[in-house]
């Protein structure tokens, strides 16, 4: 079998954490007899610097023809400074709006190997295994009408009936892959927008009578992500909480750089690590590529139905954790020797 796998780079550490990444797939492709085609193509600051636009079009019609997108990172400080529609950032959203991912899905799942990388007791967060699904492209990001006029300033919090449905779909399919309990969480005890996506989950949940539906608030779902993870199974919510409480569990697991992520909806999917460009490390070659080696393991299950390959990457870092090796941003959690970059790729493919 042959997949046509678009690469984004991008920006400071991109380029380092995709190679490995990359290595890594060749690796598990050869053994699982597939292959892997690459088209690199440009988006963020290098994009800028090389056409003018953070999203050339040639990158949107190339990514949409191909099976999997696998994404770096962009920005940086460089361009920090050009007007809103021309920086980086403006380029990734609008990338995320025109491949219609409308799910973002952001595992946090603890190693064994790592229970002393989190600043939470290992005793709670030990064997904690969340799957968030994030509302990606609705909501009151992206909702009209919005303004600010200097005196006053709105956003607007939409959800059609069908966003919440199609996303809400997902969480439930996840979970009877997982341990068939969803928690979706909304704020029903001020918003309209939350009133309706409950009643919307409970419309969905009497298709899966297999999976226990619970809802909670936004605040108090904060709340017990840090106080008690591993009550949490599959969490289901909106945009804007969405990002919030993701983040929140990432640092149930410790380190950004092992978190991995991928956006989907009805066309191609992007696999991403859920960080950023780490200007302040990059071509220093001690980013941790985990988080982007997960992510392409993500993609070959949930894009490519590679699952015997996914699950091999995912083995193979559990037992190099195992190992005690630890890129720099780990080495102070039971290291026993401190890898670079590419060494950390070579160590995983081999
Ligand atoms: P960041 O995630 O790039 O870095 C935050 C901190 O985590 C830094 O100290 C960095 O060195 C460290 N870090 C991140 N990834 C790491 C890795 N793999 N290994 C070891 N350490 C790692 O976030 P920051 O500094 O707020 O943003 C930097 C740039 O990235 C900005 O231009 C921002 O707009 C952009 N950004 C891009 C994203 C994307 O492309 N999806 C997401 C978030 C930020
Ligand atoms: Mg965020």
């Amino acid at each position: 079998k042959r997949y046509n796998i678009s690469l984004i780079k991008g920006d400071g550490i991109g380029p380092e954490i995709v190679d490995e990444a990359v290595k890594v797939l060749d690796t598990v492709a050869g053994a699982c007899s597939f292959t892997l085609d690459y088209k690199e193509y440009l988006m963020g600051g290098i994009a800028i610097d090389e056409t003018g636009v953070p999203l050339p079009t040639e990158t949107v019609e190339g990514v949409l023809k191909s099976d999997a997108c696998l994404f770096g990172a962009i920005g940086g400080e460089k361009w920090d400074t050009l007007p809103r529609d021309l920086r980086p950032e403006t380029g990734l959203l609008k990338f995320r709006e025109e491949m219609g991912v409308y799910a973002n899905l952001r595992p946090a799942i603890v190693y064994d190997e790592l229970v002393n990388a989190s600043t939470l007791k290992p005793e709670v967060i030990e064997g904690c295994d969340i799957m968030v699904v994030r509302e990606l492209i609705g909501g009151i990001y992206f909702g009209q009408p919005r303004a600010n006029d200097g005196q006053k300033a709105y956003n607007t919090m939409v959800y059609t009936k069908p966003e919440i449905e199609r996303i809400g779909k997902q969480a439930f399919e996840f979970a009877m892959k997982r341990d068939k309990r969803v928690c979706s969480v909304d704020k029903a005890n001020v918003l309209e927008v939350s009133q309706l996506w409950r009643d919307t989950m409970e419309e969905i949940a009497k298709d899966y009578p297999a999976v226990e539906l619970t809802h909670m608030y936004v605040d108090n779902a904060a709340m017990q992500l840090v106080r008690n993870p591993k009550q949490f199974d599959v969490i289901v919510t909106g945009n804007i909480f969405g990002d919030i409480l993701s983040d929140t569990a990432s640092m149930v697991v410790g380190s950004i750089g092992l978190l991995p992520s991928a956006s989907t909806g009805d066309k191609t999917a992007i696999y991403e690590p859920i960080h950023g460009s780490a200007p302040d490390i990059a071509g220093q070659g001690i980013a941790n590529p985990i988080a982007t080696i997960e992510s392409a393991a993500m993609m070959l299950r949930y894009s490519l139905g590679e699952v015997e390959a996914a699950s091999k990457i995912e083995t193979a870092i559990r037992n190099v954790l195992k190992d005690g090796y630890r890129t720099k941003d780990l080495a102070a959690y039971d290291a026993k020797e401190v890898v670079t970059t590419a060494e950390m790729g070579d160590i995983i493919a081999n």
